[in-house]
């Protein structure tokens, strides 16, 4: 491979920091490689790195939105070199036109996808189960209100555990809307912007009653479903009624390895939900397990009251009860589950396609009211990720508007347990 060596005492490269410098470029045909001063190796290919030109032709300098159009550079398209520039940056003169990019060497590694980069672009969700209970994600009101580094660690704690608690929030109706103003915005429903859990006359849906309700996730008739939900304890003397959380997640990869054949079933076969009532007929079908790209699991449906009649082939009915059986055993497992009452002034966020929530009954006598809305998670990380640019420097727009950011930032520590 030709090589070239950046010339690390410019003033620009200065900047940098030492481990964050290249040390060493080489390409051979259409791959560049990279070298980075800590060791840190990542190959790029022509193709991409073209379709990536971050100048102002290529890139509105404005928005940082691209105005290269992918399909007009050629699939054979080769460095004609490759060098250090003055400023520490990547210079590459392409064949087809002598167009000239640069990158900065803080942008090419976070964006590396050389198999030893991809580990560090995701934060690590931090599965759980029985054994973080008295170690919760929790923080207080006043003072996510009033300090954004007390915010943002706690919506790195949503974005990390799939659920967190707010003590302490005023006792007013309507006031869990206020808390999702903090970061995003409300998913109105069939069941208004925000919805009364309480036991009531005639009630549409078994939620509304004082009968115990068995772990799930929230509204998976609804296509997209909401991705979080908000509980905000506004009262709380009947007895019983206590809250169970169970990380879906971590319960659907303990049964991968155990029982992969009920795993892949549930995976694979897409199953019914749906909800009706007088002015509602909600329909869809979706896995009780879903993968991402990665093969990680990535969303959980998972509502024994929404279920509809399963449609599957003859020879599977059996097979997917089985399957069926074993996970919703495994979900009640108390391995698995924290449990803890709301005291009035308590909010409960989840990542509603990861936390399963159930109750313990409560008594008819005294009274428990929860009130509650949804919300999503792209707001939230949205909110998270510009409270990392803020607070840490992470992820701020380059100058040719490209984000430097990881996809989704590093998780700051929970705050701590109470
Ligand atoms: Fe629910």
């Amino acid at each position: 491979m030709a090589s070239g060596h950046p010339q690390g005492d410019s003033p620009t490269a200065e900047a940098l920091t030492s481990s964050r410098r290249v040390e060493r470029l080489e390409h051979e045909g259409r791959v560049i490689a990279v070298s980075w001063a800590d060791g840190y190796h990542g190959t790029f290919h022509s193709i991409w790195l073209r379709d990536n030109c971050p100048c102002s032709e290529c890139a509105h300098p404005g928005t940082g939105q691209r105005l290269l159009d992918t399909i007009s550079i050629p699939g054979d398209i080769a460095p004609s070199s490759v060098t250090p520039a003055e400023d520490g940056s990547v210079e590459i003169v392409w064949t087809h036109g002598g167009h000239i990019s640069r990158y900065a060497p803080d942008w090419l590694r976070a964006h590396s996808y050389s198999g030893a980069g991809l580990g560090d672009r995701d934060a690590p969700l931090m599965l759980w189960g029985r054994e973080i209970m008295h170690d919760l994600p929790e923080a207080d009101y006043a003072d996510v209100v009033s300090r954004e580094e007390t915010l943002r660690d706690w919506l790195a704690g949503v974005d990390r555990f799939g659920f967190a608690i707010l003590h302490q929030v005023p006792i007013r109706p309507g006031e869990v809307t206020r808390v999702v103003d903090l970061f995003g915005y409300v998913r109105e429903t069939n069941y208004g912007r925000l919805f009364d859990v309480r036991s009531v006359v005639n009630p549409n849906n078994l939620a509304f009653t004082g009968l115990p309700l068995g772990v799930h996730t929230d509204n998976p008739y609804r296509d997209p479903t909401p991705t979080l939900q908000l509980l905000h304890c506004l009262s709380t003397s009947a007895s019983g009624g206590e809250t169970i959380l169970v990380d879906g997640f971590r319960v659907a990869e303990a049964l991968r390895p155990s029982d992969s054949d009920k795993f892949d079933l549930l995976c694979r076969q897409a199953i019914p939900f749906r909800f009706q009532d007088e002015q509602t007929d909600l329909a869809t079908e979706v896995p009780v397990i879903t993968l991402g790209p990665g093969g990680g699991v990535a969303a959980i449906h998972f509502n024994n009251r929404s279920k509809a009649p399963l449609v599957l082939d003859e020879d599977l009915i059996e097979p997917y009860y089985e399957a069926y059986r074993r996970f919703a055993i495994m979900l009640a497992d108390p391995e698995f589950e924290i449990c803890f009452g709301l005291e009035a002034g308590d909010l409960l966020i989840m990542d509603n396609l990861r936390v399963l929530h159930g109750r313990t009954g409560f008594s008819a006598a005294g009274e428990r009211h929860l009130q509650g809305c949804y919300a999503d998670r792209d707001g939230l990380r949205s909110r998270l990720a510009v409270l990392n640019r803020q607070l840490i420097g992470m992820g701020a727009p380059s100058t040719e508007g490209r984000t430097t950011a990881p996809a989704r930032p590093p998780a700051s520590p929970a705050p701590g347990p109470r």
